[in-house]
């Protein structure tokens, strides 16, 4: 954040072109959110934080400053429904605020606890590169879903951070990124992020996981979540659980990496988790550069046809071996996950 102003990589341009949003306010923060000019479970939580101190920051210091925070908490809070980062994070500046001995001190706390969200981020996935580092023992290749790297991500991302980190010590590793259709996130965002840090990798088509697997190429899959609840059920990028069936299948580790923000312990079941429906048009439509370098969307399916776009799956438990957390692994079931949360 520099001043008020939130300054963030628009992620709908990459990998064609690398551009810096600066938002002012915090209704252009949750249309950012809204539109996926920002994505991803943890960026979308910091993304929240510092909009709730955009908005203290802006509210008038009148009788009205609580309400008017108030209402942009909700507001903030309800820009996307599935990933459990955001009202985290709006939660946390809110109750930071909360006590404040005047309404000045309210909007440095709001500041100070935006940054806390992102700096707190940042740190856990440290630990989670660390935590997942043995899983690369013996293993080279690994599957991941969507993009759940440092865009996703603050600090090193998620499901990447183990990868970056086994890659940097000098492990023979190979991704294989899904190519994530609708929006694409494995094509345009993980191949940028594991080309940007020299990450051996091959795009596939989300359809070619279940043949790879087959011939024995896919070792590990490692995916990020937008929500996990109590019982270790998790919501992630739609078709996770469609790979997460072909990993048990063929009997290949299934890890999800997430930090504790992620969890959400009053959650007690996955088909509680809110699931996110998106514009037909994601699905309908593909978007891409030109030949000539101009960027363009085009239709691709047949005219008159509609289309279903939910954006998150839910993966039971019983298919997760296990998730990586910046306390290390932790057992897919509720008694591990309660205690897990406890001690954070
Ligand atoms: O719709 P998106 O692109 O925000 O979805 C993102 C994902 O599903 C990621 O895999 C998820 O956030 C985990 S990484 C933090």
């Amino acid at each position: 954040m520099e001043g008020r102003d939130l300054c963030l990589i628009d992620q709908r341009l990459l990998p064609h072109a690398l551009k810096i949003l600066r938002l002012s306010t915090y209704p252009e923060a949750i249309a950012a959110i809204r539109e996926m000019a920002v994505r991803g479970a943890g960026t979308i939580g910091v993304t929240g934080g510092f909009a709730m101190a955009q908005a203290a920051l802006a509210a008038p210091a009148g009788g009205g400053f609580w309400q008017e925070v108030e209402r942009a908490a909700g507001a903030i809070a309800a820009a996307r429904p599935t990933a459990k980062n955001l009202s985290y994070a709006v939660d946390r500046v809110r109750a930071a605020m909360k006590g404040a001995p005047g309404i000045e001190e309210a909007r440095r706390r709001a500041v100070a606890e935006g940054q806390a969200v992102y700096d707190d981020d940042a740190r856990m996935t440290e630990e989670i590169a660390k935590a997942g580092l043995s899983l690369f023992q013996g293993r080279r290749s690994v599957l991941t879903h969507c993009n759940a790297g440092w865009l996703a991500y603050p600090g090193w991302g998620s499901a990447l951070a183990p990868i970056y980190l086994a890659h940097r010590q000098g492990q023979s590793v190979f991704v294989y990124a899904t190519e994530t259709r609708p929006r694409s996130q494995g094509a345009k965002l993980t191949s940028w992020e594991l080309t940007q840090a020299g990450v051996p990798h091959a795009l596939i088509a989300d359809t070619a996981a279940g043949h790879l697997m087959a011939k024995g190429e896919v070792e590990l899959a490692v995916v990020g979540a937008d929500r996990i609840a109590a019982n270790g059920d998790t919501a992630n990028k739609i078709g996770t659980y469609t790979l997460a069936v072909l990993a048990r299948e063929h009997r290949i580790p299934f890890y999800v990496a997430a930090p504790s923000p992620t969890f959400d312990a009053e959650c007690p079941s996955g088909d509680l988790i809110p699931i996110e429906e998106r514009d037909e048009k994601e699905v309908l439509e593909v978007s891409g550069l030109l030949a000539t370098g101009e960027a363009a969307t085009v239709r691709m399916a047949n005219p008159g046809t509609c289309a279903k776009n939910p954006a998150f799956d839910v993966t039971p438990a019983r298919l997760i071996t296990g998730f990586i957390t910046e306390q290390g692994i932790v057992e897919p079931n509720a008694q591990a996950i309660g205690r897990f949360l406890h001690s954070r």
